[in-house]
């Protein structure tokens, strides 16, 4: 190693690259036996760690082999198709070597002239996400780091649009009459999060019940919105799901894009979980009214299978983004710097320096093509609605909801017949899985009961896999049945 600076010498590095891809590689060999889980307590892993503050470096070789050992080969099976919990959809090669790429050549996306070609190519992902969801061209957008950041962005972009007259970017919402914001029961906790972090306050987020098909219920909306009106508060934004994390239900986008206009509201989109899926012909129509949307919040992580992290926030013009987020500072003065045609993403976004998040999107679209990639997500819903007739026609699961966006919810039943004891069965079940291992799958409620939630945004799993997933959880079931028959002897 050269010690006038921090690299390596070419052989040396290019050695180190060889080495690193052969990891790479190695996590794709047999990928269907990969794990879901790796069973070590918290204090082992904390140990693997435990050591003071390196004064000298170590040699690299060797840096990678501890490495292998520690993170990769105990890494979370996100990668196989043995990940049912959360939402893990798996990344992409293509994506790995695009971040590889992007990070060797260190762009940052804050203004034009320091990454020309990947501020281009952001802009590019955006209109053709704009494409893919029915917004118009030149709708604005920016890469965030997914749908938290994706939701908050649109919410942010809201309010300072909505509350512009009272200038409320400078007179902050000291004094002003409460905004109010509603979603339904089943939004993600994120919305919370983002009025908490918008000085709106977690009391003004109107959750409005949902019907039996987790939609939200129009009448109770419509009813909560005149009531704040009649109590001098200021209805400010309804937020649709375009799926939500639970279940995967698509609100009436086209409805509460009605009552939107009907009361001048901002109409906010969740499209995190399964904006996308919108990209399927056959599912289009649910979606009808997301394309009138003031802001839509997607996340490349979910459904364009990309690596960990990737959202967008998109809004009907770049003049939005600017107008919530323009800050001028001597320092990024573009007066001697532009053509008149850059377009300078710190202008247009609360981060300054960034990094192209857009650049493994973009490879990702062009390598695979549009068309095998609505395979992809097709094919999720296809083993969903595979997963979902083997749970119905078994004699010891019960299906408890299902979804056209590759999302279900089960529980196992075995001989057990009251509710009580089957809902808590499923609860304790999960610890076991876990400790188990061969899949990882986790558990929600649902109207406040536990029911078993398996998620199939993963273009790596098969009929195959589906069918392990329920022999795993009736085997440790089963185990479990029997030390609890043992227990009570
Ligand atoms: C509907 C919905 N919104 C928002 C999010 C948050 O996305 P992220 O985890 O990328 O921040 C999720 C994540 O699952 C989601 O399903």
């Amino acid at each position: 190693m050269s010690h006038s600076n921090l690299d390596f010498s070419e052989n040396h590095y290019r050695q180190l690259l060889e080495k690193s891809t052969d990891l790479v590689v190695r996590q794709f060999a047999d990928i269907n036996q990969q794990k879901g889980y790796h069973d070590h307590p918290q204090k082992e892993v904390e140990n693997w760690f435990e050591e003071e503050l390196p004064e000298e470096g170590m040699d690299p070789n060797l840096l990678l082999d501890e490495v292998e050992e520690k993170v990769l080969n105990t890494a979370t099976g996100n990668l196989g198709p043995h990940m049912y919990a959360y939402v893990m959809s798996g990344g992409n090669q293509m994506a790995i070597i695009a971040e590889q790429l992007a990070n060797t050549i260190n762009q940052n996306q804050t203004k034009w002239h320091l990454a020309p070609a990947m501020n281009e190519i952001e802009k590019r992902v955006v209109q053709w996400t704009a494409t893919m969801l029915g917004f118009p061209d030149g709708a604005g957008g920016v890469m965030v780091s997914g749908g938290s950041a994706a939701n908050l962005t649109g919410m942010t972009v809201g309010r300072n649009l909505f509350f512009e007259k009272e200038e409320v970017r400078k007179t902050g919402l000291f004094g002003k009459k409460p905004f109010v914001v509603y979603a339904s029961e089943e939004v993600h906790s994120c919305v919370d999060k983002s009025v908490e972090l918008l000085g709106i306050g977690t009391d003004h987020l109107r959750k409005i019940r949902t019907k039996s098909n987790f939609q939200i219920d129009l009448e109770v909306l419509k009813k909560q919105i005149e009531k704040d009106l009649t109590l001098g508060l200021r209805p400010f934004c309804i937020i649709g799901n375009a799926g939500t994390v639970n279940t995967g239900a698509i609100d009436d986008l086209e409805a509460l894009a009605n009552l939107a206009e009907q009361y001048g509201l901002w109409f906010h989109v969740d499209g995190a979980y399964g904006g996308l899926a919108a990209i399927l012909e056959d599912l289009k129509p649910q979606y009808k009214g997301m394309e009138r949307a003031d802001s839509i919040a997607i996340d490349f992580h979910k459904w364009l299978y990309q690596p960990f992290e990737g959202g967008c926030t998109l809004v009907r013009s770049w003049d939005g983004l600017r107008r919530t987020y323009f800050k001028k500072a001597a320092y990024l003065d573009t007066e001697l710097a532009n053509d008149g045609n850059r377009l300078e993403y710190n202008e247009h976004y609360f981060q300054l320096s960034r990094n192209a998040k857009a650049f493994k999107v973009w490879m990702s679209i062009k390598a695979y093509g549009m068309k095998r990639l609505r395979a992809m997500i097709q094919k999720d819903i296809d083993l969903t609605d595979y997963l979902n007739v083997q749970v119905r026609e078994s004699e010891d699961f019960e299906l408890v909801a299902e979804s056209k966006l590759a999302v279900s919810c089960f529980r196992y039943v075995g001989n057990m017949t009251s509710k009580a004891e089957i809902v808590n069965f499923n609860r304790e079940l999960m610890p076991q899985l876990e400790k188990d291992g061969r899949v990882f799958i986790m558990g929600t409620q649902l109207r406040g009961d536990y029911a078993i939630r398996a998620c199939f945004i993963n273009h790596r799993k098969s009929r195959e896999t589906t069918d392990y997933l329920l022999l795993v959880i009736r085997e440790v079931a089963e185990k479990m049945l029997v030390q609890k028959s043992q227990l009570t002897i």
